[in-house]
């Protein structure tokens, strides 16, 4: 049986494609092996390669101009590589901290070059994103990095900024959940394993400009411009994850892209700010206009009901409901793969709980 899975990720996954993938996967295609058993440099497996990719670039409306890359690693990997490429040892990169993501991301950048904060919701708890005309920007940063949806928080940047130096973006929790201007942005990247497949694999959008500026020393496994020139197979890839990413990409399109996965996921998160904002038990902390639509953080108004809530959502089919180590309380993630059902009957469990417990 299959539950209302709400965890952060690894995360819920379409049963379409879990089905697909299952029906596929000892036999792919007829060809008596299943897709994990195949060179990755076969014709068979470049073709599912080269497809996936042309989906994206479809349901992102990503220009000619950015190369999409395959990577492995997570996102964590990119963060880490993302000075080598794009920094000298005396470049300045500018971050804007809006919580967990954002500072792992500013350790790693600090090993290479300098570091410029330029906006910090410290202050707020990190609840909240920066007003923009508070930023305190270096004019010749080699790139602005931001975390667009921090997944722990639940804090979403409800605008998209506007500079003069490359945006880096990790879209991690928020990619393919609506759509968004590409070419607003220097580089895209985003950990697989929330709206679009198992970990490891990393999706990175970037626009040709950002490419071959990386240091000598820089690994060929991390160099942008060496992984685009060998079309992600540089070494071999995460050929199971890049086929289920493909797969994935397949159901969005059925779903009717990226404007009706907005129009749901929107729906979705309303309803449950909603219940928690009326109930006068549960509380979100974050900033109204800031809240993600993506990853939900709710309170209860005791700690000793953290425990029951959990175990009697458990026993209702309703599971991964509990917030980050980092920061406690609930938190209820709500990807694409999420469907509404399992929002109405959270919330239909929550109204439950506190009655009993109010
Ligand atoms: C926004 C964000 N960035 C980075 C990461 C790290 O991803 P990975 O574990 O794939 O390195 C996560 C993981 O959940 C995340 O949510």
């Amino acid at each position: 049986m299959r539950v209302f899975n709400f965890s952060a990720g690894p995360a819920v996954l379409p049963l379409e494609v879990l089905e697909q993938a299952r029906d596929e996967l000892t036999d792919w295609h007829g060809g008596g092996m299943s897709i994990m058993e195949i060179s990755h440099r076969s014709k068979a497996f470049i073709g599912v390669a080269a497809e996936a990719e042309a989906d994206l670039r479809e349901l992102l409306a990503i220009p000619s101009d950015y190369r999409v890359l395959f990577m492995q690693g997570g996102a964590t990997a990119q963060f880490s590589a993302l000075p080598m490429n794009l920094t000298r040892s005396d470049s300045t990169v500018d971050f804007v901290n809006t919580g967990s993501w954002s500072k792992k991301a500013i350790g790693e950048a600090k090993r290479y070059c300098r570091v410029n904060v330029a906006a910090d919701a410290a202050a707020s708890n990190f609840t909240t994103v920066p007003a923009r005309e508070s930023w305190q920007l270096t004019p010749d940063a080699a790139y602005l990095h931001y975390t667009p949806n921090e997944t722990i928080g639940g804090v979403e940047f409800p605008f998209v900024p506007e500079l003069g130096v490359p945006l880096v973006a990790d879209m991690s929790s928020t990619i393919l959940s609506r759509p968004i201007e590409v070419s607003r942005f220097g580089l895209i990247y985003a950990g697989a394993q929330k709206n679009i497949g198992p970990s490891g694999l990393c999706v990175v959008i970037v626009h040709e400009q950002l490419l071959g500026r990386a240091r000598s020393d820089t690994p060929s496994i991390w160099d942008f411009k060496a992984v685009a020139a060998e079309g992600s197979m540089l070494n071999t890839p995460p050929t199971f994850g890049w086929y289920f990413a493909g797969l994935v990409f397949k159901w969005l399109k059925r779903q009717g892209g990226l404007a009706a996965m907005a129009e749901r996921n929107q729906a979705k998160a309303q309803l449950l700010y909603r219940s928690i904002d009326e109930s006068g038990f549960y509380r979100n902390p974050v900033e109204p206009s800031c809240r993600s639509w993506m990853n939900v953080p709710f309170l209860l108004p005791r700690t000793e009901l953290e425990k029951p809530f959990l175990v009697e959502a458990g026993r209702a089919g309703l599971t991964n409901l509990e917030g980050h180590r980092s920061v406690g309380g609930m938190r209820a993630s709500l990807y694409n793969a999420m469907p509404l059902a399992g929002v109405q009957a959270l919330c239909d469990f929550m109204r439950e709980f506190a009655r009993r417990n109010g």
